[in-house]
């Protein structure tokens, strides 16, 4: 039965009092307390640490980390972390690494690494003497937020543009100022939002503080301030490329029709929007894979990657292909705003871990790094798609958690890895065969 009632100050209770509330909705609660302290580190130090990035923490949830090794970028040789929980990702990037190593590797290159912040503001009064006050305004916001940005300015970031934007074709009266800034090697939400928070004060000061504008307080109001999740300007492009001859490997046997049909595929992602929205969920198979165990935000690189891949009006493919001369030409550019300093990336420990074992990259060769995993994840799903299908390595990929599911022993999950190497796996398949293992062996279970 659900409780109707409110919980009133669950986040002040202790962490106990919390376990016990949420273990007293079922029936058996001194077995779930232990069932979800049994996820605690043992470290005392470091499960506060774990609990403290989060609110009203009752345990730790765990997602397996693996790592995609030969990711061949501009003649460097990274191994990768990604944390995922879909069993066939890291596989089927490592396959496409491996594929592309020896082939030249991936040709990456940040185009740009500029973000946008936006202090929303409706102004009542005459579009005219806003546009002429502007110059001022924009000199006393950068002096009014130097206290903030001069330690950005310092490591070679800052804002590096104001503008004012007139959106009122689009909604009455309604204007913005729009920041442009350099972060380096931090992501930079935080640098970001307190700057806009200080500027839509200054903006709001600049009209109550001067005697100039007395009786036009109220022309201008602010509505809210924050950076935005779509970085267009914040690019980056990774590509590969060999001849088509060279494609031939155990799964392409004939190169040539190979790439016909990948070309199609790539067409069909371009002009279907369901079929592109599941292209560009591969890539982010990838890339979010790789911004979970650096400790990215990857909602936030999603949100600003779905948007640009409909910055045509249409949605389509982020990836494009190039069949001429020979050639199989493969290219992936795509926004991402990643940091390498800053947010969970030094406090995490796995997120630490993941960034010394990729030499500690600056932010653009992370974002190098997690395109070109996104591209490689996107190259192994269209190069199943159109010979084997996809279902065949999935489902391998799949065996074990159907053998986990069902409660197998050790020696059982052996033997049944052994037969479905060359059967074809499905849930009934597996559940089949180990009931006619354990009648052979008349073991009596299920
Ligand atoms: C599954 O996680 C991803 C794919 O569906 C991507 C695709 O269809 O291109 C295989």
């Amino acid at each position: 039965m659900y409780s109707k009632q409110i919980i009133n100050g669950f986040s002040k209770y202790n962490k106990q009092a919390k376990l016990e509330l949420i273990a007293s909705r079922f029936d058996n609660p001194d077995l779930i307390i232990d069932e979800l302290k049994s996820y605690w580190h043992d470290d005392a130090a470091l499960q506060k640490l774990f609990d403290e990035f989060s609110e009203n923490t009752i345990t730790n949830f765990f997602f397996p980390m693996g790592v995609v090794p030969n990711v061949n970028i501009n003649g460097r040789h990274h191994v990768v972390p990604m944390v995922i929980e879909e069993s066939s990702v890291v596989a089927a990037a490592s396959n496409s690494a491996k594929f592309w190593a020896d082939k030249g590797g991936f040709h990456a290159q940040v185009l740009s690494t500029t973000k946008i912040g936006q202090v929303h503001f409706i102004w009542h009064g005459a579009k005219d003497k806003l546009r002429a006050m502007f110059p001022q305004l924009k000199r006393e916001l950068l002096l009014g937020t130097q206290h903030l940005t001069e330690s950005m300015e310092q490591r070679g970031g800052g804002i590096s543009n104001i503008e004012l934007i007139d959106k009122t074709a689009d909604l009455e009266n309604y204007f913005q100022l729009k920041v442009s800034f350099e972060t380096v090697d931090a992501m930079g939400a935080n640098f970001i939002n307190s700057v806009l928070e200080e500027s839509a004060s200054i903006l709001e000061n600049h009209f109550t503080e001067n005697e100039h504008y007395h009786g036009h307080e109220k022309e201008c109001r602010v509505i809210m301030s924050i950076l935005s999740n779509y970085t267009p300007e914040c690019l980056v492009k990774t590509e590969v490329e060999c001849d088509i001859a060279c494609l031939r490997n155990a799964d392409i046997d004939d190169p040539e029709d190979f790439a016909w049909k990948f070309e199609k595929a790539i067409q069909i992602a371009h002009i279907d929007v369901h079929r592109a929205v599941t292209h560009n969920k591969g890539i982010y198979n990838g890339i979010d894979a790789v911004a979970l165990a650096t400790g990215n935000d990857f909602r936030a690189i999603e949100a600003g990657g779905h948007a640009f891949a409909a910055r045509s009006g249409r949605y389509r493919s982020l990836t494009e292909v190039d069949i001429s001369n020979g050639k199989f030409h493969y290219s992936l550019t795509v926004p991402l705003s990643l940091g390498t300093v800053g947010g969970l990336t030094a406090l995490h420990p796995m997120a630490n871990f993941s960034l010394r074992l990729l030499h500690n990259p600056t932010a653009p060769q992370l974002m190098m790094i997690a395109a070109s995993v996104g591209l490689a994840n996107n190259f192994g799903a269209i190069k199943s798609l159109v010979t084997k299908g996809i279902q065949v390595g999935h489902m391998k990929m799949h065996l074990m958690n159907i053998l986990n599911s069902i409660e197998v022993s050790e020696r059982e999950k052996k033997v049944a890895s052994a037969h479905f190497a060359n059967h074809k796996v499905s849930f009934t398949a597996v559940r089949k065969f180990i009931i006619g293992l354990r009648k052979e062996e008349k073991i009596e279970k299920f």
